[in-house]
């Protein structure tokens, strides 16, 4: 079973609307999916049911130590089922303790649910936008990230923050459990205008990361509120439109497993480098051999 996060420091960059669209494309592929919400505002579970996500999700198996399974809710689309927030999802996050302050196995609860969780071929977490204790436990569980990037301006700001911690995370991972280094699986460049600073930025994004930019970006379109509004997967409401083949190849990359890179370590003398400022083209990342 592979578990991924759909991550990113910054807000608003099409997170929810990528694990959405993500989870509705591996089905296609003939995979078992199950879709974690763990943003305590639901956009995702809103996302298939939009007139309001079941209040029990993953907080309640969180606190009360039930499984996944448990608070699962099977969709219209066979082979995928959502784990709703919950309503209590909030507070539970805010009792983990500050970032730093994690201890007393508060980081492994996701890792835990994980672990005892079975038919599954994939795991989608989406996160809230914030580097809270909750997407730490995230971090800890799952085997790889995917960013994706809205290319507007200060698109790069918030991935320094991610980096360091997918690396701090990474070298805890490997000290403390079995689980290995946590790999970032793919950058999926979203939300894409034809307007020059959307393609700068396009650019310099994939120089800073390299070849696991996916090929394909998802271009903006008003198609997602629609989609959105009707709690339709946008590959299903827009079936033949860029966005829905984007996010079809992402979802083809992500299974072959084409794309893969951890951040590279910190240089000596790299530390007050500005994300305006993003040194040498490819050499952060490198795909996996
Ligand atoms: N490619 C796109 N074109 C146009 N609109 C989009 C696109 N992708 C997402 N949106 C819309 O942009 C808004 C923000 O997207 P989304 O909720 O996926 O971002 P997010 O990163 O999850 O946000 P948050 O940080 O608040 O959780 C939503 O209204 C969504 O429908
Ligand atoms: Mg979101």
């Amino acid at each position: 079973m592979r578990s991924v996060a759909v991550t990113n420091a910054k807000g608003g960059v099409g997170k929810s609307t990528t694990a959405i669209n993500l989870a509705a494309a591996l089905v296609e592929f003939d995979r078992r999916v199950l879709l974690v919400d763990a943003d305590p505002s639901g956009n995702a579970a809103l996302g298939y049911f939009p007139r309001g996500a079941p209040p029990v999700g993953l907080a309640d198996a969180m606190l009360e130590g039930s499984g996944l399974a448990d608070v699962a809710v099977a969709t219209e689309y066979p082979g995928l089922d959502v784990v709703p927030p919950g309503d209590r999802l909030g507070n539970c996050s805010d009792q983990m303790g500050g970032v730093q302050g994690l201890g007393q196995g508060r980081e492994f609860r996701i890792r835990r649910l994980l672990k005892g969780l079975t038919g599954y071929d994939v795991v989608i977490f989406d996160t809230s936008p914030v580097l809270t204790p909750l997407n730490v436990a995230i971090l800890y569980a799952v085997s790889e990230i995917l960013i994706p990037i809205d290319p507007c301006v200060a698109a790069l700001a918030g991935v320094r923050a991610l980096e360091d911690l997918v690396r701090t995370v990474s070298e805890f991972r490997l000290e403390f459990t079995d689980a290995g280094p946590l790999a970032i699986s793919g950058v999926l460049i979203t939300r894409v205008d034809r307007t020059l600073v959307s393609k700068q930025i396009e650019a310099e994004v994939r120089n800073y990361f390299g070849p696991i930019v996916h090929d394909l970006v998802v271009p903006a379109s008003v198609k997602f509120r629609e989609a959105y509004a009707r709690g339709v997967p946008l590959i299903h409401y827009d079936r033949l439109g860029a966005a829905a083949s984007a996010y079809r190849a992402a979802a083809s990359a992500f299974l072959e497993g084409r794309r893969s890179a951890q951040p590279a370590p910190v240089a000596a003398g790299d530390d007050d480098e500005g994300p305006g400022d993003l040194g040498e083209p490819d050499s952060r990342y490198r795909e996996a051999s």
